[in-house]
């Protein structure tokens, strides 16, 4: 079973992602992941802490010559802030260390804040926003570039681009060579394939930014080169869409998730929506002049691209800061303000991959399995084998 999970604090000494279940001998670029974490850290309207450090992947365990073992894969991401921390969120208690405390008493609304320190039984925030925070998406990347890693084996690749920011919308299709060059292009700013519509989301972004607000918008993550038939129908919980869609909803900020144009799919007749089906006889293949099903009929993939869009909320921590509660004196107060980002779309999309291709590797491997990447690519085979003589 492919799972992984994730630990560390925003400026703790590190992040990490633990890893288990790939098949032994899938190569293992590091270069790769590090320019996957690097791409998460992109994005006009992202803080001052992004120019503070450039995320590097550290491989701990379960990785070598350059190979995956089989064993479960540790890999480290420093925060280079945490000299500036270190001795307000240290390990050991000491005489005075309450005094460098950086508390927070004064709940940010839309933040896991004041709900978490009920929860945890803290009167200051510190501790909850520490961990609630979207930094931990770096470690979700670097998991979900070893999901990508063992999906590129068999030549499926996952990407993702801006289709909207605050009130400006991708108002067409993006083909899929205009996403791929998009997700090249590191100097890209809001990672949107339409030149004229990103001029205007770098103003909505700049527009918030000087008014002390902040916007949210919409990512989509496509994936490209999946076989008819990963997911089941047969079970609720083997559903691949609503496992894509837990993972999607998992990212901080996220609070709707569409498969393919679901949204505009509930409001339009059938005869409308359904992508009809041909036969191409030359390729063998079962094709659609369409895909708004995303990909996925029954909650099993159908040979389309997998399309999954992921709606942030404008981010919650605003310099023109709202009314809040304080925990402890119980009086009406201005939220707390930490340095903060405006627009984290593109980076969101980024996460929306990493979480994308983790699920469809675990379907993958789900329908494929294999101890050895050897082992895995047999099975594909065969199965691609069944698929051309259906
Ligand atoms: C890549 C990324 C970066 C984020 N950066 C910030 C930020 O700088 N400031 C902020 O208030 N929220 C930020 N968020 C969103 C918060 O982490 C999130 O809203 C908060 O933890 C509460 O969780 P919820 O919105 O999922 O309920 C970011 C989200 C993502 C995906």
């Amino acid at each position: 079973m492919l799972r992984f999970v994730t630990a560390g604090e925003s400026h703790g000494q590190a992040l990490i992602a633990w890893i288990s279940g790939l098949p032994a001998g899938v190569p293992v670029d590091l270069e790769f992941i590090g320019r996957e974490l690097h791409r998460r850290q992109l994005g006009f309207g992202r803080g001052g802490r992004q120019r503070i450090e450039k995320d590097q992947p550290d491989i701990l365990a379960g990785v070598r010559h350059g190979k995956t073992i089989g064993a479960p894969i540790a890999i480290r991401i420093e925060n280079k802030d945490w000299k500036n921390w270190e001795k307000a969120l240290p390990v050991e208690d000491s005489d005075g260390a309450e005094d460098a405390q950086k508390r927070l008493t004064a709940p940010r609304p839309g933040h896991a804040d004041l709900a978490g320190s009920q929860k945890f039984n803290f009167h200051d925030a510190r501790y909850v926003l520490e961990r609630a925070s979207a930094r931990e998406t770096a470690a979700r990347v670097a998991a979900g570039a070893l999901a990508k890693l063992l999906l590129r084996e068999f030549g499926v690749t996952v990407l993702s681009h801006s289709i909207a920011v605050g009130h400006v919308r991708l108002e067409r299709e993006a083909s899929w060579e205009e996403i791929a060059a998009v997700c090249e292009n590191l100097e890209s700013p809001l990672r949107c394939v339409d030149e004229a519509t990103q001029e205007k989301m770098k103003a909505e972004v700049d527009r918030v930014l000087r008014a002390g607000d902040s916007v949210g918008g919409i990512f989509e993550v496509v994936a490209r080169g999946i076989p008819p038939g990963l997911g089941s129908h047969a079970q609720w919980d083997e559903k691949l869409d609503a496992k894509l869609a837990r993972a999607v909803m998992s990212i901080q900020a996220v609070k709707a998730v569409e498969i393919g144009t679901g949204v505009t799919n509930a409001g339009s007749c059938g005869s409308e929506v359904q992508d009809e089906i041909a036969y191409n006889a030359g390729r063998k293949v079962f094709e659609r002049s369409s895909n708004r099903a995303g990909g996925l009929e029954g909650g099993i993939t159908n040979g389309q691209n997998v399309i999954v869009r992921g709606y942030l909320k404008p981010i919650s921590t605003l310099r023109r800061a709202l009314q809040t509660a304080d925990m402890k004196t119980k009086e009406t107060v201005k939220a707390a303000y930490e340095r903060s980002d405006v627009c984290v779309v593109p980076a969101g999309g980024v996460a929306g991959e990493a979480m994308v291709a983790f699920v469809l590797a675990e379907a993958w491997l789900e329908k494929f399995a294999g101890d050895s990447l050897e082992e895995t690519r047999r099975n594909f085979e065969g199965y691609k084998q069944q698929l051309e003589n259906f």
